[in-house]
């Protein structure tokens, strides 16, 4: 949890509490929040009964550190601490709606992991629908909290919330496809995990259904989606723009 990361998540919700007109540090225990909500499905999909990964942000990863049932115990612990943090610098009524969005996203991840687990959602027409599903809820649903959860701090008005939620659900589909194309074209000193592995574990991956050409095409079109969905909220949330073009182009 402390070891590094880009920490996107809480970058997000301070960057769409500012978008919203407020205070960025006011975001900081909701952005803590997804952050530990994150690092909890990190530490958890990297166990061997998952994707049984031994490197995490460029260090063992943690069941190889402290053995697997801690591992899980952290875990356990870091979605508990998560939702302590949400009552700090918040109104009651901020408070629930905060909680009612972590704790929406966070079951939407798990479902995503469920069914990335078992290989593809087992309904829907065909599977390029099957994989967005999975990307958008595996990965694109903590994203979507971070946004909504920093508009929701800076007391943004509805039309805030719902450019930002828009932003947030290309962003995040974007950014499980940049990391499908760093499981095949990465390194792990690059990005500080193994990769080359999705294809071995059958996993329904981005590359996998378009190729590599096929998938920068699509991270460019959800790039553009992004930067104009926020366009309406003008100079404020140039840093969210800035963030989704560094985010397609990332190495790590
Ligand atoms: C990795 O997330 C797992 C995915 C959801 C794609 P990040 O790429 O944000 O990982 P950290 O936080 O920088 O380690
Ligand atoms: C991660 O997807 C999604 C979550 C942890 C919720 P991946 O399994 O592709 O993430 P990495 O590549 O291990 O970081
Ligand atoms: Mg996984
Ligand atoms: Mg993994
Ligand atoms: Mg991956």
């Amino acid at each position: 949890l402390l070891g590094g990361g880009k920490r996107l998540r809480p970058v997000l919700a301070w960057q769409s509490c500012v978008a919203a007109g407020g205070a960025g540090e006011d975001s900081l225990p909701a952005g803590a929040a997804v952050e530990l909500v994150h690092a909890f499905s990190l530490v958890h999909d990297d166990l061997p009964s998952m994707d049984d990964d031994d490197l995490r942000r460029g260090k063992p990863t943690l069941h190889i550190h402290a053995g697997e049932a801690m591992a899980i115990l952290a875990g356990d612990a870091m979605l508990a601490m998560a939702f302590g943090l949400l009552r700090e610098r918040a109104s009651p009524a901020l408070a629930a709606a905060l909680v009612r969005e972590l704790a929406d996203a966070t079951m939407r991840m798990i479902s995503g992991q469920v069914y990335d687990t078992l290989g593809g959602f087992p309904v829907g027409p065909s599977e390029a629908q099957r994989l967005e599903l999975v990307h958008v809820n595996k990965t694109g649903a903590l994203i979507r909290a971070g946004c909504r959860m920093g508009v929701l701090c800076g007391g943004g008005a509805a039309t805030a919330l719902d450019a930002a939620t828009r932003y947030a659900e290309s962003l995040g589909l974007m950014f499980q496809i940049v990391d499908d194309l760093l499981d095949v074209e990465g390194t792990p000193e690059q990005t500080g995990k193994r990769t080359r592995k999705d294809r071995d574990a059958g996993k329904l991956t981005y590359p996998g259904l378009l190729g590599v050409e096929g998938s920068r095409h699509e991270i460019q079109r959800l790039l553009g989606e992004a930067v104009a969905a926020v366009e309406p909220l003008g100079p404020r949330a140039e840093a969210l723009r800035e963030l989704a073009r560094m985010m397609a182009e990332r190495r790590h």
